[in-house]
């Protein structure tokens, strides 16, 4: 560390501390008004955000921008005009938190350039000790660190930060109270993140997360029904529910018996066209909430459920608390009660010591299972983790050649499963052109799955039917059939 003198402002993260699960209950708190002497601050200015890592972030940064705009900053997306650049990072890995730092470093040049300017670190990495302190030796560049919990202090810190010459930490190692209310800016008028709960309880030995996003706190029943209930009113299509695990909603509640499946059932009556949520564990999978999803109406047909591994062995040192039989049968449970339901999943190769016949538990399970999609990785050892204390005895080859079978196995079996869609109509809600080509318009089905068609613009935004002509392993190509002019739930 520097000769400076931080002790002003650095509050520090420490793992330690935050494993540390505080019986004491969570209490619900509205945003404060932004104070007066901050509320034009940003007037004339621009800012900059940048997301990395999981839909939580990407639904922080949303946050992060409603904050930013009540004092008055209005958006960019280039770093030459921005005012203030956040970097709203991930932890997850350890190719996520190498990219940050690249990326901290390629800002030097632009800061040195125009020292006006605010650097500030935000998000799960902030709540890294290593992380803070390598910025404090390395990155003194950097004007703000901020962590997951403290999101609304921003203007205070964002104030000391414009008003001080030295680095302005404060990351709280511990979770704080659920805050309402606070403003948001979402990137459009169609689809919504929105939180049911935040942080995580469930350690498994391999993850960060529980660590940086603090213990499980859900929100009240009645401020998630309320948001929804005013997307609904905006004209919203789709909203998708988060939380690291969905399926503990409220546990933490003293006072009620409300729990995921409830909250879905309610959901489910609101005038909202799609609802999703993500990311169920399987554990708390429990027999009321398949009841409810099998409802259907607005709660669509897509699952994603997580496996991490198919070998039970495996899945006891990840601590994820269930075996391959019994992830097989809630797989079983949902397919008799959803006949079309769509399953992706999550996958990590080269667990320490994974053996060659625990990968091919996980090939046989994934053929097995059948997933439409998954997401693939290779397994990173995460400081102050169990895992990370494993011996690994696994070569990196081995593990980057049991990635890319895995991949290949996966391909084959999407592109077998998307084949089944031709020739089939399916409701589309179009998000806007596609990015390879403006001629051609793309959105997605209920199960989240790509199709791109050929239709007039006006289409943007709206729900129609599309007739499926190609399939590919990834998108599907369709003919636009008609507009569905009645929204499909009434
Ligand atoms: N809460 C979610 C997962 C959030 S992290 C859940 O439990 O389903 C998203 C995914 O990243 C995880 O499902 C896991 O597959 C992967 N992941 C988490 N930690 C990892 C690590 N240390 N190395 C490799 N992949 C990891
Ligand atoms: Fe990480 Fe497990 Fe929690 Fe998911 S459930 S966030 S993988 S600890
Ligand atoms: Fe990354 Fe934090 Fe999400 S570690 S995956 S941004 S909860």
């Amino acid at each position: 560390m520097s000769g400076k003198d931080y002790s002003k402002y650095f509050i520090a993260p420490d793992l330690k501390e935050a494993k540390k699960r505080g019986k004491e209950d969570i209490q619900v708190l509205q945003f404060d008004q932004i104070p007066q002497e901050m509320q034009g601050i940003g007037s004339g200015k621009k800012y900059m955000i940048e997301t990395y890592g999981c839909q939580m972030n990407v639904h922080d940064s949303e946050t992060i921008a409603g904050i930013l705009e009540q004092m008055a900053y209005t958006r960019t997306e280039s770093h030459q005009d921005a005012d203030i650049i956040l970097l709203n990072t991930c932890a997850i890995r350890e190719n996520a938190e190498d990219k940050v730092f690249g990326h901290i470093g390629s800002l030097k040049a632009l800061k040195t350039e125009k020292p006006d300017l605010i650097l500030g670190v935000c998000g799960c990495m902030s709540q890294e000790e290593s992380v803070v302190s390598r910025i404090l030796q390395k990155h003194q560049h950097v004007d703000l660190i901020f962590g997951t919990h403290n999101i609304h202090r921003l203007p205070y810190l964002l104030f000391n930060a414009l008003m001080s010459k030295e680095m302005v930490v404060e990351v709280w190692s511990k979770e704080g109270d659920v805050i309402e209310n606070m403003p948001k800016v979402r990137a459009d008028g169609l689809r919504a993140w929105v939180n049911i709960m935040y942080g995580c309880d469930k350690f498994c030995t391999y993850c960060i997360v529980p660590y940086t996003r603090g213990k499980e706190r859900s929100r009240r029943p009645e401020d998630v029904l309320n948001e929804i209930r005013d997307l609904a009113r905006l004209g919203y299509q789709e909203i998708t529910l988060l939380g690291q695990n969905v399926n503990a909603y409220g546990k933490d509640f003293h006072d009620i018996t409300y729990r995921f499946g409830d909250l879905m059932d309610d959901v489910r009556k609101i005038g909202i066209p799609r609802v999703r949520f993500t990311t169920s564990h399987p554990r708390d999978f429990d027999d009321h909430l398949i009841e409810v999803l099998a409802k259907k109406g607005n709660l669509v047909e897509h699952i994603h459920l997580p496996v991490q591994s198919g070998s039970s062995e495996v899945l006891k040192l990840m601590a994820r608390k269930y075996d391959r039989e019994r992830y097989l049968e809630l797989v079983a449970k949902l397919k008799k009660a959803i006949p079309d339901v769509v399953l992706t999943t999550d996958i990590i190769v080269g667990f320490p010591g994974e053996t060659e016949e625990q990968f091919a538990e996980t090939i046989s399970l994934v053929k097995e299972v059948e997933y439409d999609m998954a997401f693939t990785f290779i397994y990173s050892p995460r400081d102050g983790t169990p895992a990370a204390k494993m011996k690994d005895d696994v070569p990196m080859e081995v593990k980057k050649r049991r990635l890319a079978e895995l991949n290949d196995v996966l391909n084959e079996i999407s592109k077998k499963k998307n084949a089944l869609l031709q020739g089939r109509v399916v409701e589309v809600l179009v998000e806007g052109e596609s990015k390879k080509n403006p001629d051609v318009l793309s959105g997605r089905t209920r199960t989240n799955k790509l199709v791109n068609f050929v239709g007039p613009k006006h289409l943007i935004g709206k729900m129609v039917y599309v007739s499926i002509e190609k399939a590919q392993t990834w998108t599907l190509k369709g003919k636009w059939v008609e507009e569905i002019s009645k929204s499909p739930v009434a």
